[in-house]
């Protein structure tokens, strides 16, 4: 596996590569587990060069004490890159990825109003910063991301019509531990108890999806806040039925995919997970 850091060694060898295979890109903030791996591994299947980057994106933090807290384990994620099979890792310095500083305002219309958008005022202005910065380094015919962040995803791909960009966003399943907790880099830092009832999240969303069109829209989300909060670890921030554009939905005839998507406290760390019900 080849490994860089400046963008001025990257971009030409990817020029070379680029002759003759396609690029996949799996962008991460390090930290990996195995949805990260899915990730890779369907990159690996669909193009010529799997090209992963590391970045812990200072402008997608709302919160400062979230960034400094979140989990930096670069050398064991450059082990588990080398295993999985990816060919090319991007770990640049906050310096190389902004040698200016982005003062760019992205316009999302409603989709940033809602959800994570509403909670952490500012994250996908950040993100889209971020991922059209290195989009824009890597050139990528395709690119990878988690169903996990639903929100992210439609907001990635309303920022690469916006922009024009030709990358294909391909969306790859949310990976579960065996009790059913969507893998995540922050469930690293859960106490044992809270880890242990975080699985209620995910229980409390398959619950949801065996009552959808049982009970009415209304009740399926408070009964998900209800089983959720059950647990005296876990706090509900919200939980939301959207549909696939992001909008509220009230009845089931209103849309035809519907998602229940939420957000959870267990303490000082927040998790969000989502399931399909219709
Ligand atoms: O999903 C993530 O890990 C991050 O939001 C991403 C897409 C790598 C941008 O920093």
């Amino acid at each position: 596996m080849e490994k860089y850091v400046k963008v001025s060694e990257l971009k030409p060898r990817l020029s070379e590569l680029r002759k003759d295979r396609t690029v996949g890109f799996v962008p991460t903030m390090g930290a990996l587990h195995q949805g990260h791996l899915s990730l890779v591994e369907r990159c690996r299947s669909m193009c010529g060069v799997t090209v992963a980057s590391i970045f812990v994106n200072p402008a997608q933090f709302n919160d400062r004490e979230d960034y400094r807290r979140y989990p930096r384990t670069l050398e064991c994620d450059l082990e588990i890159l080398e295993n999985a099979g990816c060919d090319i890792v991007f770990a640049p310095t906050e310096e190389e990825v902004y040698p200016e500083r982005d003062n760019r305002v992205f316009d999302f219309g409603t989709l940033d109003k809602v959800m994570e958008g509403k909670f952490r005022p500012g994250h996908f202005n950040g993100v889209a910063q971020v991922v059209s910065r290195l989009f824009d380094i890597v050139n990528p015919d395709k690119s990878f991301f988690g169903q996990k962040d639903f929100q992210q995803v439609c907001i990635i791909k309303s920022m690469v019509k916006q922009l024009n960009l030709t990358t294909g966003i391909v969306v790859c399943p949310t990976v579960r531990e065996q009790d059913g907790l969507a893998m995540s880099s922050r469930n690293m830092l859960l106490s044992e108890i809270q880890r242990k009832e975080a699985a209620g999240i995910s229980r409390a969303l398959f619950h949801a999806k065996q009552q959808a069109g049982v009970m009415t829209v209304t009740e399926l989300r408070d009964e998900t806040i209800r089983r959720i909060n059950l647990s005296p670890e876990l706090k509900v921030e919200y939980v939301e039925t959207v549909d696939a554009a992001m909008q509220t939905v009230s009845e089931w005839d209103d849309a035809e995919e519907i998602f229940a998507c939420v957000a959870v406290h267990a303490g000082e760390i927040r998790l969000i997970d989502n399931v399909q019900l219709k």
